[in-house]
């Protein structure tokens, strides 16, 4: 990063907005029913009135549309890569298949067309949309690919909330991004010294005078913000990452880790003309957090890149809110109830898993990486984790590192048990995807792999840290069903076609006619374990069979419905 740049980050965080106006916030246009199409596209947008940048975005140059989708209704989507870069789009904190889940193994080719479709299973919430390719993730969303999902309920429907989309309910990402010299964005860098909301710098957003709802998002690469309102104004939460809490919490700050979610409602019935600023006070932050003056625990600690930088440790607007008229029909009052959630009984739990994350190098370097996730940087070809279907489990996450990691996993929403030892507070005890653990802290979580096997495709767990995630800070689970092979009578058909067979170059292809669920390959020792297999759609797929030896293997493909079991040849 040059001088030149700190300075200009320096001035755009410290000065009245005024100086420099306020530039209207985009509001992302939204698509509803159940096909959405996107389109993944370059673009340049203006971060800075009259200066292009480029980026990247979904169905225009930045960001992308808000998808609402109905719990219960099968959604198609249509994803069209029209970028120079490989990349995966994957729906964050959703319930879906392995397959459909959009992960680093379901690349989406520069020209070609990803067809995810599946069934919402999720609560009401806040979810959202990112890209997932290995080790370019974090480029791929600081260039500007992120949207929101937003599901509806008929719990969420009954209940006197906010719901209208732009109006009294708005979606903000929040997010912190480096530009070079030519005002392009860096995002291999610790020095994202430009906080903006939904790609807007100084924003503002008029906001009627009545209770209105906002689905905060920290959509950062790495920035943790301490969210609160100008003047220590109460707000009230009513959602975390997995939907609503079971009551409303009312609060004045909310640490806001990247990847995490929460629905926040703001009365502004008395401020009418009058602006409020959304802010992030970040002097609040503990050591040890990315976003504090120290990222790491001690202060000798250093990150490259990280200082001098004018949002570290000091409290900065994020928006301003100009009140004005109220709506027709205003909602006047919260409800304090909102939604039952059972705890999963620990004592229900067949596992217990333990991860501990350590740097790879100790001493006062060590915040510059690499992580690791109990000693392993993530290997596409490595199952982490096998998991039962059904199986309820617990996850005791211990960091012995000195920054805090946003752990994050795929396929499930979990409930927090403890933070060393000790209850999660309010805001942390409903559904959540994301969990910050503090250096030298254990948290605790329990969750149920539900609905969806697939042996071949892996779920990702990772910390939502870009910078991280793609320096391998990430490994992965598959969930199978154990009944899967051994229950159902394999049934032997011509339904499956494996093309070339006898195997020409190590690769042949299978398809199916109903949607392929799982690949397994036998060898005359029993499962191969390292197969390498590639989802085409669902009813193709490509299996690799580099380095093994020459012979006769057996191949059971599940489908939703039947088994295929096949002889395939190796000369
Ligand atoms: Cu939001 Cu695995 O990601
Ligand atoms: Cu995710
Ligand atoms: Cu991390």
């Amino acid at each position: 990063m040059r001088k030149y740049i700190i300075l200009v980050g320096l001035i755009i965080a410290t000065l009245p907005s005024v100086l420099f106006g306020q530039n209207p916030i985009l509001i992302p246009p939204h698509i509803s029913g159940t096909q959405f199409n996107l389109n993944l596209q370059t673009g340049t947008h203006q971060f800075i009135s009259g200066v292009n940048t480029n980026t990247m975005g979904v169905n225009g140059s930045i960001l992308g549309p808000t998808l609402i989708m109905e719990q219960g209704d099968l959604v198609d989507i249509l994803v069209t890569n029209s970028l120079m870069d490989t990349t995966t789009i994957h729906w964050h904190g959703m319930h879906v298949s392995a397959e459909n889940d959009g992960g680093p193994h379901t690349k989406i080719y520069p020209g070609a067309t990803w067809n995810p479709s599946f069934t919402v299973l999720d609560r009401a919430g806040t979810y959202w949309y990112h890209p997932h390719l290995h080790e370019q993730t974090n480029k791929h969303v600081s260039k500007g690919i992120a949207g929101f999902i937003i599901v509806k309920d008929s719990e969420e429907a009954l209940l006197s909330l906010p719901r209208d989309y732009g109006v009294d309910d708005f979606p903000l990402v929040i997010q912190t991004k480096d530009f070079d010299a030519n005002n392009e964005i860096i995002h291999d860098s610790n020095s994202d010294d430009v906080a903006m909301v939904n790609a807007t710098v100084n924003g503002s957003l008029n906001v009627p005078a009545q209770i209105v709802r906002l689905r905060l998002l920290n959509g950062s690469s790495q920035r943790v913000f301490n969210i609160g309102l100008q003047n220590d104004l109460s707000f009230v939460m009513i959602a975390s990452d997995g939907g609503l809490l079971e009551s409303s919490v009312s609060l004045t700050r909310l640490r806001l880790a990247p990847g995490e979610r929460a629905e926040i409602l703001v009365d502004l019935g008395s401020f009418e003309g009058q602006s409020v600023s959304l802010k992030s006070y970040a002097s609040e932050l503990p050591s040890g957090l990315y976003g504090a003056t120290n990222p790491g625990m001690m202060s000798m600690m250093s990150l490259t890149g990280y200082n001098p930088n004018a949002l570290n440790g000091s409290d900065f607007s994020l928006l301003t809110l100009n009140v004005t008229t109220p709506t027709s029909a205003p909602l006047t009052t919260i409800p304090t109830s909102l939604s039952s959630i059972s705890m999963l009984d620990e004592n229900l739990a067949n596992e217990t898993r333990s991860l501990v994350f350590t740097p790879e190098a100790m001493g006062p370097n060590q915040l510059n990486g690499h992580f690791l996730i109990n000693g392993n940087s993530f290997d596409m070809n490595t199952i982490n984790y096998t998991i039962p279907l059904n199986n309820i489990e617990i996850w005791s996450i211990r960091n012995q590192s000195a920054i805090a990691h946003p752990f994050h996993i795929h396929d499930v929403q979990f409930q927090i048990l403890d933070r060393n030892g000790n209850a999660p507070p309010l805001e942390e005890q409903g559904y959540k995807d994301v969990v910050l653990i503090r250096p030298m802290e254990t948290v605790r979580f329990i969750t149920q792999f539900t609905t969806h096997a697939n042996s071949t495709v892996p779920y990702m767990y990772h910390c939502h840290m870009l910078v991280h995630e793609d320096d391998g800070m990430m490994g992965q689970f598959v969930v199978v069903d154990p009944n899967s092979i051994s229950d159902v009578e394999p049934e032997l058909t011509n339904n499956i076609e494996v093309f070339p067979n006898p195997v020409i170059n190590n690769k042949t292809s299978i398809s199916l006619d109903e949607e392929i669920e799982s690949i397994v390959l036998f060898d005359a020792n029993g499962r191969v374990s390292d197969l390498k297999v590639q989802l085409s759609d669902p009813f193709n797929s490509t299996i690799i069979l580099n380095d093994k030896p020459k012979g006769i293997y057996i191949l059971h493909v599940r489908g939703k419905r039947k088994k295929h079991i096949s002889k395939i040849v190796l000369m």
